[in-house]
């Protein structure tokens, strides 16, 4: 079975009480569900994780190129301005899909710059919760493209 870490940034394990009228109701336990729900029925083993220190973040993704494991990734504020992130993310060796649960493209502008969009594979933002059930899906089909040759 194909394993993928789901890695989120600063301030997400606030999910369910951080801006409801932004991230909705749902805490990170629930996303943590979510994932590995939509985990067993794509056949992938699903690592959830979450970080507000972005060295343990880099760690996490120095990890996933040197197994080749594919990333889901939330970055959070980190998307904004974390040179590092994306230098770190830049080295990767499998598919890295970019999440938000909100559309940055429609709040402040600072939200509208992703200083990693240009290093992931793709980019999926705004449907809540679901674009992390979207994300996996991507993963699962680029996996099974990565094995048909
Ligand atoms: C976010 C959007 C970011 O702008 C913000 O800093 C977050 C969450 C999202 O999932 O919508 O923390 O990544």
């Amino acid at each position: 079975m194909n394993s993928v870490l789901v890695l989120n940034g600063p301030n997400l394990r606030r999910l369910g009480t951080r801006e409801p009228d932004v991230y909705g109701a749902d805490t990170f336990d629930d996303l943590v569900a979510l994932c590995r729900e939509t985990g067993r029925r794509l056949d992938l083993h699903v690592d959830v994780r979450q970080t507000d220190d972005e060295a343990e973040m880099i760690g996490w993704i120095h990890q996933a190129a040197d197994e080749r494991l594919p990333v889901v990734l939330n970055p959070a504020a980190f998307t904004h301005y974390s040179y590092a992130l994306r230098d770190a993310l830049a080295q990767r060796t499998a598919p890295l899909v970019e999440v938000h649960i909100s559309n940055p493209a429609a709040r402040e502008e600072f939200r509208h710059t992703s200083v990693v969009a240009a290093v992931a594979t793709g980019t999926i933002a705004g449907f809540g919760l679901i674009s992390y059930v979207l994300a996996l899906q991507a993963i699962a089909e680029l996996l099974a493209e990565e094995s048909r040759g």
